[in-house]
């Protein structure tokens, strides 16, 4: 037989039963899992929900510290701790090498966190949440936030971001 003739009629054989019912299976599977790629963000409650936009570092860090201003209720380590009330935008402003400022959030509210970096690329970890998210520069992150237990939360930066990256963290506390 040459490469050009048509193939021999028997080389191919109707799948039998069991066979086709495996291979239908696998297919619904493989839809479901694919469908579940969508599903699965709005109704599994293991993701964030976040949102992108551009955003003026300058503007934002003259927000930012407005708002500080606004509802700053301490120091700690040279860092402003900011007391917002709910339903406020809370901004979280990350630089080399820090966040700012020191959260203090109430547990069962919802707050959104206004995030980006006034400078470089960083990744903002709430541990021991387990949360990741990247920040970067000229991009604002927004967190849809409801704390579910009370204590405090260490942020890290997990993007490594110069010499100064094993110092970079921040602070979350939540209160009852
Ligand atoms: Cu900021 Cu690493």
């Amino acid at each position: 037989m040459s490469a050009l003739a048509p193939p021999s009629p028997t080389w191919w054989k109707p799948l039998g039963r069991d066979e086709r019912a495996w291979v239908t299976l696998g297919l619904i599977w493989c839809v479901v899992l694919f469908a579940m790629m969508w599903v699965w963000p709005y109704i599994g409650r293991q993701n964030t929900p976040t949102e992108s936009y551009r955003v003026d570092p300058a503007l934002f860090r003259e927000r930012a510290e407005r708002f500080i201003a606004a509802y700053q209720t301490g120091t700690e380590g040279g860092t402003p701790v900011v007391t917002p009330p709910p339903g406020t935008d809370v901004y979280v402003v990350a630089q080399t090498f820090q966040f700012r400022p020191i959260l203090k959030l109430r547990k069962g509210e919802t707050y959104r966190l206004l995030i980006t970096s006034l400078d470089m690329q960083h990744g903002l970890s709430i541990q021991p949440a387990g949360l990741n998210f990247q920040i970067l520069p000229g991009y604002l992150t927004v967190l849809r936030l409801t704390p579910t237990e009370a204590g405090q939360f260490q942020i890290v930066c997990n993007e490594y971001c110069g010499l100064g990256h094993h110092l970079m963290s921040g602070k979350i506390v939540v209160t009852e």
